[in-house]
């Protein structure tokens, strides 16, 4: 497997990150239409993209987009093609952007992980007054991504109550990637 940039003249590696969006969250991109139109906006300069590829196939692929100027980067979105889940792809996919992002001089990753299909423990519930202590205590039964996040080390560090409507939060998680100096007190 190896790890390269997407190209705007490569159409099948295009297409293919296109159908794995389909295939995967459709919550996002029920169409192959709008999801053309997702990995069209990875593609500039300013954008990174990359896609996992073995041969011709494309069996994954992360994009991120830089939103705290010089310093922090969104991972969004990431997805690997369903039967290779569970190979260490996404985690070469994370690390890949990771270094990207410091080569770009970024210090933080961060990103949104919905919970649309009730997955987690923070789903179906009131979370105000105090949306950080059930995060603090959050359970996986139905196999959310965030756990994954996890395991490639980020943090949850926040959480939307009912971003997607009511009871369908997005957990924020992030990790520092680069040394980062303490300001001197
Ligand atoms: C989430 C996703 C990208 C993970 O990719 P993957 O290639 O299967 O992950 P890896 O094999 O690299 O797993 C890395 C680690 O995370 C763990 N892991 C992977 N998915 C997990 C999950 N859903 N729950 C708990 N742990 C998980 C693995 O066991 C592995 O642990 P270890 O290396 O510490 O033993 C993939 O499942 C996917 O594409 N899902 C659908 C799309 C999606 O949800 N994208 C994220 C939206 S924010």
């Amino acid at each position: 497997m190896q790890t390269v940039d997407l190209h705007s003249d490569d159409q099948s590696a295009v297409e293919q990150a296109a159908a794995l969006l389909v295939d995967l969250l459709p919550e996002g991109w029920s169409t192959m239409e709008s999801a053309l139109r997702e990995v069209a906006e990875s593609l500039p300069d300013e954008r990174i993209s990359r896609i996992a590829r073995e041969g011709e196939e494309v069996v994954g692929w992360v994009s991120g987009q830089e939103a705290y100027i010089g310093h922090t980067w969104e991972l969004h979105p990431l997805v690997v093609k369903r039967e290779r889940h569970r190979q260490g792809i996404g985690r070469a996919l994370v690390a890949d952007l990771e270094e990207r992002v410091r080569e770009r001089g970024g210090h933080t990753v961060y990103l949104g992980t919905d919970d649309e299909r009730g997955e987690t423990s923070l789903a179906n519930i009131e979370l105000y007054p105090d949306p950080l202590e059930h995060a603090a205590r959050i359970t996986n039964p139905g196999g959310h991504p965030y756990e994954f996040y996890q395991h490639v080390g980020y943090t949850i560090v926040g959480v939307l109550p009912d971003a997607n409507g009511f009871g369908r939060p997005d957990i924020f998680m992030a990790k520092r990637i680069a040394p980062l100096a303490a300001p001197q007190t």
